[in-house]
């Protein structure tokens, strides 16, 4: 994003543009994963039915999907439903489901707009017939697109990815000495992406929920009390601020700076 685009996309005054104005634009997180939590206790918090939490949370996707193509980050990654969330009551799941194809007919024309690549990591045939079919045109739709790649975690489970990788890998008659960590990498869901750098959670919980237990070994957590239906631009950028302040040494040693070399 140019400074100008800066500009003009956040209001002159507002928090957005200072918190833009302090990015460092050369250290972005390449991919940001969100664990999108607390819909239900935003809509307990207006004595409303759970599912208006979600249907609020509609908001907070549109607005960190746009948030992050334009800031430039390369991959975004939301938690929708996880494999165990079967276990809500099917009204809830109907709803969420329900969401989920609403959001894609609507947004279709904008993520294309937008050149973002949409794809979906998990189960998808697990899923209902009418949401697949929603899910199948979305990414065939955006396939070509080369801007940011836009992943929904839907039907998804990280221990079960990770069980479905050894699974391919053994189906395909790799030999142990075959496999490494590059290799079964490429075996996942998010083959050939590379690992969430940052990884934020929303409504306070410190867990990561079976989420991207294999891709977020070195991610940098940031974790809010905001509730995911009241998360907004200013929040990513905050998470971001922060990450960028972070030092990530990856089990090494800061490398002490060697000043006049
Ligand atoms: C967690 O809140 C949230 C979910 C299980 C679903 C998130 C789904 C959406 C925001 C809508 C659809 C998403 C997309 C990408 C279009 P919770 O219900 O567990 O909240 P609680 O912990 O307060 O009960």
């Amino acid at each position: 994003m140019s400074f100008e685009d800066l500009l003009t996309w956040a209001p002159a005054g507002s928090r957005e543009e200072a918190l833009a104005r302090q990015l460092n634009f050369e250290r972005l997180p390449v991919h940001v994963a969100v664990i999108m939590d607390g819909n239900g206790r935003w809509a307990a918090q207006r004595h409303l039915p759970r599912v208006e939490g979600h249907r609020a949370g509609i908001d907070a996707v549109r607005d960190v999907v746009e948030t992050s193509a334009r800031i430039g980050i390369d991959v975004l990654t939301l938690y929708a439903f996880s494999v165990e969330n079967w276990k809500r009551p099917p009204t809830e799941v109907s709803v969420l489901m329900g969401l989920l194809k609403r959001y894609l007919r609507l947004e279709l024309e904008n993520l294309l707009a937008n050149d973002i690549k949409f794809q979906v990591i998990g189960r998808q045939d697990e899923l209902p017939a009418d949401v697949r079919h929603e899910l199948d045109v979305g990414q065939a739709r955006t396939s070509g697109n080369r801007g940011m790649r836009f992943n929904i975690a839907l039907n998804y489970g990280g221990r079960a990815e990770i069980v479905e990788a050894a699974r391919s890998a053994i189906e395909a008659g790799l030999r142990p000495s075959e496999l490494d960590e590059q290799r079964f990498g490429d075996l996942l869901y998010t083959a050939g992406q590379p690992d969430p750098d940052l990884l934020i959670r929303t409504s306070g919980e410190m867990r990561v929920s079976n989420f991207l237990l294999w891709q977020i070994a070195y991610a940098e957590i940031w974790v809010t009390e905001t509730l995911w239906p009241d998360f907004r631009a200013r929040h990513l950028l905050e998470a971001i601020l922060d990450y960028q302040k972070r030092d990530r040494r990856y089990g090494g040693i800061t490398q002490p700076v060697v000043v006049g070399r």
